[in-house]
């Protein structure tokens, strides 16, 4: 039967005391497909080792259907893994590498019409008698895939089973893999770095960042409503525009947010979400538009809820179907040192304690997602990028990047009015967190 796996505060260190995975608590549900996403190194693999009983949790329980189950030795868990690197018996033929566990789990029993049955339903039936060297990257996971179907496990563990293969052979996994598992309806814990394939693989995905939960949700609510910077600048190609704010909001004025040289003026009367964000007043904010969020049109054309800004075009991105248009707006680029380096340093910072209890409150809720995501600033001893530098990863010139249809005639140096719309404005404060959409669920600040 498929289970209900759950993890309750799950700490690990390994020796020297780093912790790298910090009071994760999931409940996944019984036949959920849940992916658990966060860049190299944030503790993915290891969360999945402990859930397969391979990694002794430090702290905290590990249940299975509701039962407590730390000391459950792996084979006694009946759960099956499907690994980046397919792991098959070079010696063994892939009707023989499928059949090899049912052969140890069932001495007596004749594998065939199982390894038969998983064959068909693979599509592989043709490679079974072919050795793992006369098979491609994409024929040898199918193979591995199939060793853990044909054991009927209640839960499939997979690790970033379709890493090492081409894009497109991973598309095509991709889809497989989510029809396979609905179809058998087993709860299946999926891990991966690619945020792309999280989105559209998982019932719910959990982000994970230096071992500790960011959100979890399903992939509509982390890219509608990420809870922080990390998880808004991790979810989302291109990346989200991330620019560096200040909010005034004069007593006798209409509320503004500046972005460098320009603003965005937040329409009267205020929503409620901007009504909160009266608080920040006076204190640097980091904006975040998506690429959608942003539209090439006049300020005649602005349709309710709209601003008008304007841009410079500093480059231009044509992708066939969409264009991705880099603009310079005068804003100040914030960061997510993280995701800009390429492995992920973890920062451990002493944060001073602040005098009030709410303070002390804030700080605890940020604390839980270790500390800030500091974004303010570019990390130390690096210069901010420029124009003429190679950008990092991902990134390229020009602060605002604008998804649009290929018919505008777009070049360098234009200035070229821009609408924002607002229902797709996020705000978040110093510490990443996101306070615009107002957090629709309060940190839970008992634990
Ligand atoms: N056996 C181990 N001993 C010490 N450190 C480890 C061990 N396994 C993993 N780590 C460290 O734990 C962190 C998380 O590793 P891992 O779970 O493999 O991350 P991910 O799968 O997200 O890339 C990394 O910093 C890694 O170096
Ligand atoms: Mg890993």
């Amino acid at each position: 039967m498929t289970r209900a796996i759950s993890l309750h505060q799950v700490s690990k260190s390994y020796a020297r005391g780093v912790r790298v995975v910090e009071r994760l608590s999931l409940d996944i549900r019984p036949g959920e497909f849940l992916v658990l996403l966060g860049p190299s190194g944030c503790g993915k693999s290891t969360v999945l080792r402990m859930i397969a009983g391979l990694e002794d949790p430090s702290e905290g329980q590990v249940r299975l259907d509701g039962e407590f189950a730390n000391d459950l030795p792996p084979a006694e868990r009946d759960m099956a893994m499907v690994f980046q690197n397919f792991a098959l018996y070079p010696s063994m033929t892939g009707r023989d590498n499928i059949g090899f566990p049912l052969r140890i789990e069932a001495p007596g029993e004749d594998p065939r019409p199982r390894v038969d049955a998983t064959a068909r339903m693979l599509g592989i039936e043709d490679l079974l008698d072919r050795f793992p060297n006369q098979l491609s990257g994409g024929e040898r996971q199918r193979v591995a895939m199939g060793r853990a179907i044909a054991r009927h496990p209640s839960a499939f563990l997979m690790d970033e089973p379709l890493s090492n293969l081409d894009a497109k052979l991973r598309n095509h996994l991709r889809a497989e893999i989510a029809g396979l598992t609905r179809k058998l309806g087993v709860t299946t814990v999926y891990v991966t770095h690619d945020q792309a394939e999280a989105l559209s693989l998982g019932d719910r995905v959990a982000v994970l960042r230096g071992g500790v939960l960011q959100q979890l949700g399903t992939p509509r609510t982390v890219y509608a409503l990420p809870a922080n910077v990390f998880v808004a600048a991790f979810i989302g190609t291109p990346r989200i525009n991330l620019l560096r704010g200040l909010v005034r909001a004069p007593l006798d004025g209409a509320m503004t947010i500046s972005l460098g040289r320009q603003y965005l003026r937040l329409p009267e009367p205020l929503c409620l979400d901007h009504q909160l964000l009266r608080v920040q007043q006076g204190r640097e904010v980091i904006v975040g538009l998506r690429s959608e969020g942003v539209r090439i049109a006049r300020p005649s054309e602005a349709r309710p809820g709209e601003v008008p800004i304007s841009g410079l075009v500093e480059h231009v991105e044509f992708q066939g179907h969409e264009v991705l248009v880099h603009f310079n707006t005068g804003s100040r680029p914030a960061y997510v040192p993280e995701l800009e380096a390429p492995r992920p340093v973890r920062q451990v910072r002493r944060r001073r304690r602040a005098g009030t209890v709410l303070g002390r409150l804030r700080e605890r809720a940020a604390g839980l997602r270790t500390g800030p995501v500091a974004v303010m600033d570019h990390p130390e001893g690096t210069e901010p990028v420029r124009a003429d530098d190679v950008p990092p990863e991902g990134r390229q010139p020009g602060d605002l990047v604008v998804r649009t249809t290929p018919d505008f005639e777009l070049r360098h140096g234009l200035q070229v009015p821009l609408l924002v719309d607002l229902a797709h404005l996020f705000v978040f404060d110093q510490h990443g967190e996101r306070i615009c959409p107002a957090p629709a669920r309060l940190p839970d600040l008992d634990e």
